[in-house]
């Protein structure tokens, strides 16, 4: 807390600045409500193209489009008053071109306030990190599984095993050497991401990593348990919220069916309290 009582709103250059040091903690938001409760206790708030899939109900990260994660983006920079607001690129929306990036970019950053974008990709993306980041857009790497290549990779595997981890090392740092002031490393060996994160300048944030990494990273609703049929091994739930959910649901409707609820305690008067005839 600053001596005026209002706290710094944490910045890219702040978060290049921990590598080794603190922890940094990031978190997804794709709500307003979400993003206050974020704000008070971790450095990022990722809106994350997970969005498509967490609240959208989408099969993948692929449908989802500029104007979704704006309109997210929106929702959560209204409910931040320190943390920094991350805004992921959705497919199709940058790989194209460094143009095309820059464009997309601008636009998040100029309709919603965010600090930086996330773009997933290694070496094949370092030329756009750097045109972006050289013309004031900060940029947070995404190397190791990449949802948005679903389809080139054949799922959700964990990537970088055995020989392979050399092209996620090689991607790492390339994409640090371009300007990037973090990387995300998701889905990849433990001793890969250390090793990662001992090599790169820049801090590595972990989901399904290593506690090594610089900070670390989850989809919310997946760490408070609100899906009961999904459980990645990597997802340390800390709430169980779904099935808390489920029974809320379940006693309002049977009350609703009894006609118990609403009971007189959440009824109306005629008359307002204390109104004397
Ligand atoms: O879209 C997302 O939520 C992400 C995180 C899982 C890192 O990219």
């Amino acid at each position: 807390m600053s001596a005026t009582g209002v706290e710094k709103r944490i910045t890219p250059p702040d978060i290049r600045a921990r590598k080794g040091a603190e922890p940094i903690v990031m978190l997804t938001a794709y709500t307003w409500p979400i993003a206050r409760i974020v704000d008070q206790h971790c450095d990022i708030a990722l809106v994350g193209d997970s969005v498509g899939m967490v609240v959208h109900g989408l099969p993948s990260t692929l449908p989802v489009t500029l104007e979704m994660m704006i309109l997210h983006g929106q929702a959560v920079a209204r409910g931040l008053t320190r943390a920094m607001l991350v805004i992921d690129l959705p497919f199709g929306s940058y790989e194209e071109s460094r143009e095309l990036a820059f464009r997309s970019a601008a636009r998040v950053i100029r309709e919603t306030g965010a600090a930086a974008v996330k773009l997933e990709g290694g070496a094949h993306m370092a030329d756009t990190i750097r045109f972006l980041t050289e013309r004031g857009v900060p940029v947070m790497g995404h190397v190791g599984l990449l949802p948005q290549a679903v389809n080139t990779v054949g799922g959700y595997k964990v990537q970088g095993r055995g020989a392979d981890g050399d092209r996620v090392l090689a991607d790492a740092r390339a994409v640090a050497d371009a300007g990037a002031f973090a990387i995300v490393l998701e889905k990849i060996p433990a001793s890969l991401a250390e090793e990662i994160t001992a090599a790169v300048p820049v801090p590595t944030i972990g989901i399904g990593a290593s506690a090594a990494c610089d900070g670390q990273v989850l989809v919310t609703d997946d760490m408070l348990g609100l899906f009961t049929s999904f459980r990645p091994k990597f997802v340390k739930r800390f709430a169980d919220l779904g099935p808390a959910a489920d029974e809320a649901i379940k006693a309002y409707a049977a009350e609703v069916r009894a006609r118990t609820y609403p009971a007189a305690e959440h009824l109306f008067a005629d008359e307002a309290p204390g109104k004397k005839g």
